[in-house]
């Protein structure tokens, strides 16, 4: 995994272009530690044609000196039918940001001047696996669809990588989209299935460890008024429907850090406290399809199953928020909790 000490590590980012994922990019390029070789969108929170625009607004504000590349992917789900989350993240996947103008009446968010790869996601991936090697890390912030594509199409390439770290799962904590899923693996159970027992390197950031890293709406609104520019808006912008769902449903005004969580993990693994896990996802449930099942019996058979995962069960949630700070645009010292 990721060293603090060493050269910037090669990663790739998998996304759906959502509001977190959105957070958790905008860290990615603005970390050291990173070298972000390219960003691969799919379907999931939103359409893969809109998430990939949501991908390239975050870089056209963010404005790196390396613009990375951008490459769609999967348009749905490996078996199942589309299910995005426009409810929760905006019609647009990223806080309706159509909605914004200026003091003199242009829009905040004008029409992107930069386009997608022509590359497809999935050549891109495995091409990436070819190159890096196992110096390669996948980070995985959406729906696993695009990357069990890759492992379908050529698991011995996808298996050189060094680890995909996966937003994904609830282990001991409920689900968020069900009472048994989290989002990411109830939209494509099947894909996250053939992650899970591809052999490849698998750390789980769930729901167990980022419902443990909250982000408070007046913490927003405080860093944009003590540190305006164009980025502090756009984070203002964009998290001010999704932090209004959690508001309106959950009695929180603010939100969850669920990709910036992963994100920070890749940078920095002693953040969290990970146990090794068999875990398998249930892809045919009446209830509990999109669970992840891990077996923690005492007498389970370890040489049938050995652990497949790595899963976070922990964090150090003020060492995050100074990470997520430090990279993320909000300065100052971040109050930790809700
Ligand atoms: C995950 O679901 C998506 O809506 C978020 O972007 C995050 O990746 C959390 O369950
Ligand atoms: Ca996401």
């Amino acid at each position: 995994m990721i060293n603090l000490q060493n050269q910037p590590v090669p990663v790739i980012v998998d996304t759906d272009g959502g509001v977190d994922d959105a957070l958790a990019l905008i860290m990615a390029l603005n970390s050291p530690q990173l070298d972000l070789k390219a960003v691969t969108v799919v379907a999931g929170n939103i359409n893969v044609d809109q998430a990939a625009n949501n991908v390239l607004r975050v870089v056209s504000i963010v404005k790196p000196n390396t613009l990375p590349i951008v490459a769609k992917g999967c348009e749905k789900p490996l078996v199942k039918q589309t299910f995005n989350a426009a409810g929760i993240h905006g019609a647009d996947g990223l806080g309706e940001l159509d909605r914004f103008q200026e003091a003199d009446g242009t829009l905040r968010y004008p029409k992107l001047t930069i386009e997608p790869s022509t590359e497809n996601a999935i050549d891109l991936l495995l091409k990436a696996a070819q190159e890096y090697g196992d110096s390669l890390t996948i980070i995985a912030l959406g729906p696993l669809t695009n990357v069990a594509t890759a492992i379908q199409k050529d698991g011995a390439t996808m298996k050189k990588i060094g680890r995909i770290v996966i937003m994904g799962g609830a282990v001991t904590a409920p689900g968020n989209i069900t009472a048994a899923a989290e989002f990411n693996f109830f939209v494509d159970p099947d894909a996250a299935q053939i992650v899970m027992e591809s052999g490849i390197p698998l750390t789980l950031v769930g729901l167990d460890v980022t419902m443990k890293a909250p982000l408070a709406r007046q913490v927003v609104e405080e860093n944009l008024q003590r540190h305006p520019s164009k980025v502090t808006q756009f984070i203002a912008d964009c998290t001010g429907i999704y932090m209004a769902f959690h508001r309106d449903n959950e009695g929180f005004y603010g939100c969850y850090l669920h990709d910036p969580l992963a994100m920070a993990v890749a940078i920095d693994p002693s953040l969290v406290k990970t146990e090794s896990l068999y875990i398998r996802v249930e892809t045919q449930g009446r209830f509990t399809t999109g669970m992840s099942l891990a077996d923690r019996r005492d007498r389970r058979d370890h040489k049938a199953n050995p652990p497949n995962v790595e899963a976070c069960l922990d964090v150090d949630t003020e060492r995050f928020m100074q990470l997520f700070a430090q990279l993320g645009n909000l300065l100052g010292n971040l109050p930790v909790g809700i």
